[in-house]
């Protein structure tokens, strides 16, 4: 038997919503996971890249493609939790998210890999299990639960490990410019730079503009967006790590059109939020900031993808 589940790609954070804020974007990764009939075969799993990424293909080279790899270590969780083990497994990942870039393609793989392996084994578990183990291999549900619920996401994972979510409208007329530039950052990387402790005053600035932002989006309000964009627990921090990030931020500020720049996840990516401005301004504003430093962008101004992940029948 064998199961394909698309999965969207997601974008974390939007600033002061660091590890609790994401949604979905309609850019997809499908996971097939075979049962191979032949015992002994072992974990098989391929990288099939769709589209022609900025980045060398070689990253590929660098994911696991034995029981290391992310989807299959979520798999085994899944497996475990209901006291089996996987059996043999052919793990086909067709991949049109770029990797390492702040867009949720390792969430994406691991929710694909989770529900593929759940209809596998009969759906033992509901969306609730699957969202927690999602998380409890990520590290945060903020990728995650956009990923398996499509939309605009708020999410917590609570002390005993489940994920308590919210679905929040994001309004129609406020478009998303993902700016992805030609370089990598991983995310352990990007969080490896983030304090253990953070001031007080820091912490209320960020409170603060969280509730600004949750309420922006629900009253439909651009002018209380476009001072809720603002963070100061992580981007800060991670600012060292991708040059021009200051420069385009900066860029946009005065502009009234533009509800904010943030950070897309852990980087390197970057959002542009803007309300009826001109999109290609945006777009030659961060390539020529980024093109000054010998830096190659793909620009792609999406809606937000409202399904979540999909079986493929
Ligand atoms: N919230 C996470 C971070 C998203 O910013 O580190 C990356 O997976």
């Amino acid at each position: 038997m064998k199961v394909s589940v698309k999965v969207p790609a997601t974008t974390a954070n939007l600033g002061p919503g660091f590890d609790c804020l994401g949604l979905a974007l309609p850019i997809y990764n499908t996971i097939t996971i075979e049962e191979t009939v032949l015992p002994g075969t072992g974990v098989e799993i391929n990288m099939i890249p769709e589209v022609e990424d900025v980045v060398d293909e070689r990253v590929f080279d660098n994911i696991p493609t034995d029981s290391n790899n992310i989807v299959y270590k979520a798999v085994e969780m899944l497996y475990n939790s209901i006291g089996q083990e996987p059996s043999e497994l052919k793990i086909n990942i067709q991949s049109q998210i770029p990797i390492t870039r702040g867009l949720g393609s390792s969430a994406a793989v691991v929710v694909g890999g989770l529900i593929a392996a759940n209809k596998l084994l009969g759906s033992p578990a509901d969306e609730t299990a699957l969202l927690s183990i999602a998380t409890e291999v990520e590290g945060h549900p903020d990728n995650v639960a956009p990923a398996i619920l499509g939309g605009f996401v708020l999410s917590s994972q609570e002390d005993d490990g489940t994920v308590t979510w919210r679905k929040l409208d994001w309004p129609e007329d406020w478009d998303i410019t993902v700016c992805i530039p030609d370089f990598e950052l991983s995310t352990s990387i990007a969080r490896s730079v983030l304090p253990k402790e953070v001031p007080l005053e820091d912490a209320i600035f960020n409170s603060k503009h969280l509730a600004m932002l949750i309420t922006a989006v629900c009253t439909n309000d651009e002018k209380l967006m476009k001072l809720a964009l603002k963070d100061r627990i992580h981007q800060p921090y991670r600012e060292k790590l991708i040059p021009g990030m200051k420069e385009i931020s900066e860029a946009f500020k005065h502009e009234d059109g533009v509800l904010g720049c943030v950070l897309s996840g852990a980087g390197p990516a970057m959002l542009v939020i803007s309300y009826r401005y001109d999109l290609d301004k945006i777009k030659s504003t961060v390539r020529d900031i980024w093109g000054a430093q010998n830096i190659k962008a793909d620009f792609k101004t999406l809606k937000v993808e409202q399904q979540g992940a999909q079986i493929l029948e």
